[in-house]
């Protein structure tokens, strides 16, 4: 991890080294915190933060779920946001705003303690998400089950969603793949462990619905938008494992992974084995749109 720039800590900002916490902070303990992941872009015109207000309610809804007050408006954070990623002088990066019951009182209530906020960046250039991009991606369609929405809010990008995902993600990268795919527990497939899933089977594209207990992607909505806006055919119903399977081409949608390929599951080929044809267009329509090359989604754009 490079140290660059400045970590947003409650309304201070602090050099990156210093942004520490103390051992007793109760998220470090019970998993109770809620966090975004949100792209900055060097586009031709500048930097620009996808998706910003979109990424900002997705993170006070995520509070809301676990009922933590965030004690600073959506105005005060989206502009946080833009502060640090300008103090830090990247053009491309990855930012994480975090909020967290902190340092107090030990014990499960976690309300008895403060919810802290911080926003941190760092350097994430184009392509460092390579897996899948070009020649497609390996997948393990995990043992571990995603969490039932009845266990706990899947709609929420919460820390404590994440050893579920951290053990699928591990789990496939012991056996050689490069991504987990999760099915819920009705056996549909839900997602991979940070990326929602689509197919494509005879020209039709289908992704699982947000009962799926999957997380609202903002790539996931971006990419329906997408293919909505080319007119073609997209359906939310669940996938069977069947279904995807047989499918024509299967892709992966995600801040970090954008638009990937996935060409093999478990040992089985999808499709001819290469990105398929519908895949590929969609990676390229979104990295255009990333990129502000495509007017009718500027306003997705937030140019800092
Ligand atoms: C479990 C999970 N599903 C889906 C996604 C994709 O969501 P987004 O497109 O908002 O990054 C992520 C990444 O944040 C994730 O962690």
């Amino acid at each position: 991890m490079k140290e660059i720039g400045k970590i947003w800590m409650n309304g201070n900002l602090v050099p990156f080294k210093d942004a520490k916490v103390h051992v007793l902070t109760h998220a470090l303990h019970y998993s109770t915190s809620i966090f975004e992941g949100i792209r900055c872009y060097n586009t031709p015109n500048g930097p620009a933060i996808f998706r910003l207000p979109e990424h900002v309610d997705r993170f006070f809804n995520s509070a809301k779920m676990y009922g933590m007050k965030i004690r600073y408006t959506k105005k005060q954070i989206s502009d946080a946001i833009i502060k640090t990623v300008k103090t830090s002088k990247l053009k491309e990066c990855y930012i994480r705003p975090l909020a967290y019951y902190g340092y107090g009182t030990m014990g499960l209530t976690p309300t008895l303690n403060k919810v802290d906020v911080s926003i941190s960046c760092w350097e994430w250039k184009m392509g460092e998400s390579k897996a899948g991009k070009v020649s497609g991606a390996k997948c393990k369609i995990s043992k571990w089950i995603r969490i039932d929405s009845r266990s706990q809010p899947m709609q929420a990008k919460s820390a404590a969603n994440y050893s579920n995902a951290a053990l699928a993600r591990v789990e496939a990268l012991k056996n050689g793949y490069d991504e987990a795919i999760m099915l819920n527990y009705k056996g549909n497939i839900a997602e991979g462990s940070a990326e929602n899933i689509f197919i494509v089977k005879n020209g039709m594209i289908k992704t699982p619905p947000l009962t799926a207990d999957i997380l609202d992607g903002i790539t996931r909505n971006s990419v329906i938008r997408l293919i909505k806006s080319k007119k073609r055919k997209l359906v939310e119903k669940n996938i069977t494992v069947n279904e995807l399977l047989k499918a024509d081409e299967v892709f992966m949608t995600g801040t970090a992974a954008e638009v990937k390929s996935v060409t093999k599951i478990n040992k089985i080929t999808i499709g001819n084995g290469k990105p398929g044809k519908i895949t590929k267009e969609l990676q390229k329509s979104f990295m255009d749109v990333v990129m502000g090359k495509n007017s009718k989604f500027l306003s997705w754009l937030r140019y800092i």
